[in-house]
């Protein structure tokens, strides 16, 4: 699971199920230890050495201590991540993080600490099962004094063995056929979307420097000034977009393949008139809750902090500061667009049919993800996974407001 290659889209199946199987044994090993704290377990042998009744009983609770502890560590790992991949029990539902990392500056570091505990613990359990084992075989085969004969379950724990696998094997069964990450795998790609291999670079009028919480510069827009940059000067051409047959969509590759996904609630306010671009405005709002590519667990991440980070960051925007005609119908408006408080001026070429009273609006425009902060965790930005540039498309209807 660890060393498969992020491209591998069995590693994150390996994972989910890991995670899930792993708070199985906790919830039962919680379960269990209330059984055991409540009732009294069969004695040892009387003639068997204190010793060796006291390092019975310390394997005992070792295990129960390993059982709780081990699963515990390894749900801190993904809670402290700055990855913040979510859990799917058997991709059933969502298993939220821990809450208890939320001021940790440096998760990185503490991750490779969780991650160094939990291994040992896991190796740890294999030495007491190894000596558990052992020991019992001893007691079997060579004291032959009735301790192996009273360790076998009864009938009634077959019973409940029988129901614990039967439940975990339905519950995997389950994952394997809706797996998320298998059906995007076969999700047909329309060939048109696929992102060339050398992207063209990003149109950048600044220079990116420090991507995460990159200062506003002062030529861009303030958040006050973006909500009041659209009052609309005398008798502007104001249009008024038609959601229903419009979109915002984004177009990225995750392992080498190509998703797209898009933002079901978006807003633009357009005002817009081709003999008075020096007057004309556009401005567009992204509720970023809204992203959605069809594939349940890349969902789930998405919201994150590493991503939109949406608690925080409920909306993108992008404000135009000036629009130009390129000849014909194309033209491009430069403006900010802000994701997650990082703002950056960036080209946005489109084409523009105006026909009547209705109005076509088709651009395409790549970006750095990085740029605005958006998967900068080391773990991120490797080769594999998802790669850095991101094209944003839309294709936007509008009606002449009268
Ligand atoms: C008794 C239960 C568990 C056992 C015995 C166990 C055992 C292991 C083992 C042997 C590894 C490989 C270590 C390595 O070679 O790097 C591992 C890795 C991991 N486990 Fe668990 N695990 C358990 C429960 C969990 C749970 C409940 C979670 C999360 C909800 C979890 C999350 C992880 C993660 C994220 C890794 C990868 C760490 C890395 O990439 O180095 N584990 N676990």
């Amino acid at each position: 699971m660890h060393n498969l290659p992020n491209s591998a889209s069995i590693k994150f199946d390996f994972y989910q199920l890991h995670k899930s199987f792993g708070l199985s044994i906790l919830a039962l090993t919680t379960l269990r230890l209330v059984w055991r704290l409540t009732h009294k377990t069969p004695p040892l042998p009387a003639a068997m050495p204190a010793w060796q009744k006291a390092a019975a009983r310390g394997t005992h609770w070792a295990f129960y201590a390993l059982l709780f502890v081990t699963p515990l560590v390894g749900w801190a790992i993904v809670s402290v991540s700055p990855k913040d991949i979510p859990t799917f029990w058997f991709g059933l539902f969502s298993v939220p993080h821990l809450p208890f990392f939320d001021g940790v500056i440096d998760r990185s570091a503490v991750e490779d600490v969780f991650e160094e505990g939990h291994e040992f613990l896991a190796f740890a359990i294999l030495g007491l099962l190894a000596l558990h084992v052992g020991a019992a075989l001893k007691h079997g085969f060579i004291n032959r004094d009735g301790v192996l004969r009273s360790m076998a379950p009864k009938f009634g724990a077959l019973i409940g063995m029988l129901v614990i696998f039967g439940g975990l094997g339905v519950a995997v069964s389950h994952y394997l056929t809706a797996a998320p990450s298998a059906t995007a795998q076969t999700a047909p790609v329309e060939p048109a979307l696929i992102i060339e291999a050398e992207p063209e670079p990003v149109v950048l009028t600044e220079a990116p420097e420090n991507v995460v919480g990159a200062e506003i510069s002062p030529t861009e827009p303030s958040p006050a000034q973006i909500e009041t940059t659209l009052a609309a000067p005398e008798k502007l051409m104001r249009w008024s977009v038609d959601y229903d047959a419009s979109w915002l969509r984004f177009i990225g590759e995750e392992n080498g393949r190509t998703f797209e996904g898009g933002f079901s609630d978006f807003s633009a306010e357009i005002l817009f008139d081709p003999d008075r671009l020096s007057e004309s405005k556009i401005r567009v709002k992204v509720q970023t809750a809204t992203a959605s590519t069809g594939d349940a667990l890349r969902d789930a991440t998405i919201p994150g902090k590493e991503w939109f980070d949406t608690k925080q960051y409920p909306s993108a925007t992008f404000v135009s500061t000036d629009i130009r005609a390129l000849g014909g119908n194309a033209y491009e408006a430069n403006g900010a667009l802000t994701i997650k408080d990082v703002s950056h001026n960036i080209v946005l070429p489109f084409t523009l049919n105006i026909e009547g009273e209705q109005a076509i609006a088709t651009g395409t425009v790549d970006l750095l993800r990085t740029d605005f902060g958006l998967g900068v965790a080391e773990s991120w930005l490797g080769d594999e996974g998802i790669a850095l540039n991101v094209r944003v498309e839309f294709d936007i209807k509008a009606a002449r407001e009268p």
